[in-house]
């Protein structure tokens, strides 16, 4: 039984999705959020930028002493998983793997969909995931770099959102894809409207979602789960702009957000 937190951490704001999925799961563990709000977007980002970002976050989390780090930001997955796995003491999750599994049982042979920012898509890491689980899986990908924007603002019903989505689901439409990777933390946020575009007959899969059943999982296996009747306390760190983390972040955590520390790193 271990009580120290979980470290989450994300580019941002979004990673607040996959916070929430952790929190519905694993009602009795305590998480530190660290948002790099000073240097979001990483989805037009460089490999080696995003990579050195992610392993700043890791060095700061280590030394909050956090028993597992969760990557919730897709982009910083895709670029960093594994030379931050490489280095970290504790076990470190990303949301690809996660979402590739579930994506590969929800399709059952047929076409998957995956969509996220340009770094995620251009890395190919969801492509390979879902390829070394069903090696003759049909894939097809798009990158919606509007969507994240769209989110933050709020316009998930929006009728600029419903154009931009009908623009970006049209080739995986076209594809006749039967699950679509939620591969972006933003993007469950839309599924209402992503759902409508390509019709009830495509799974829609949410990668942070997945990734909290991965993370109960781990921690279990490792030994590192907190007492069933632990409180638990949930810190929020931001590297700018804590005011806009809490309005915003509220919207996505779906609750209030009161307190977000400042901690500047780079
Ligand atoms: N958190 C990022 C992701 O899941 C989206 C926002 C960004 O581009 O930084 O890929």
């Amino acid at each position: 039984m271990n009580r120290s937190p979980i470290g989450i951490f994300d580019s941002g704001i979004g990673g607040l999705t996959v916070a929430r999925a952790i929190y519905d799961r694993l009602p009795h563990e305590s998480t530190v959020y660290f948002g790099d709000t000073a240097r979001v977007p990483y989805g037009p980002k460089s490999p080696e930028t995003v990579r050195r970002y992610s392993r700043e976050i890791l060095d700061w989390l280590l030394a909050e002493r956090v028993k597992a780090v969760v990557i919730a930001c897709n982009t910083s997955t895709a670029h960093a998983l594994e030379a931050l796995r490489e280095v970290s003491p504790v076990p470190v999750i990303g949301v690809i793997e996660p979402g590739a599994r579930a994506a590969v049982a929800a399709a059952a042979g047929g076409t998957i969909g995956v969509i996220g920012t340009a770094g995620t898509i251009a890395s190919n890491a969801y492509a390979r995931a879902i390829r070394n689980r069903a090696p003759d899986a049909r894939v097809e990908q798009q990158a919606c770099p509007l969507f994240v924007p769209l989110v933050e603002e709020g316009w998930f019903e929006h009728p600029a959102a419903r154009l931009i989505a009908a623009e970006y689901m049209a080739p995986l439409r076209d594809a006749g894809i039967s699950a679509l990777v939620l591969g972006c933390t933003h993007y469950p946020l839309l599924r209402p409207l992503l759902q409508e575009e390509l019709g009830p007959g495509v799974m829609l899969i949410d990668s942070g979602a997945e990734t909290a059943h991965v993370v109960e999982e781990v921690l279990r296996r490792e030994g590192l789960a907190a007492e069933a009747d632990a409180t638990p306390e949930h810190r929020f760190v931001v590297s700018d702009d804590a005011a806009r983390f809490r309005a915003v972040g509220s919207r996505f955590i779906g609750e209030r957000l009161t307190e977000a520390e400042i901690v500047p790193l780079g």
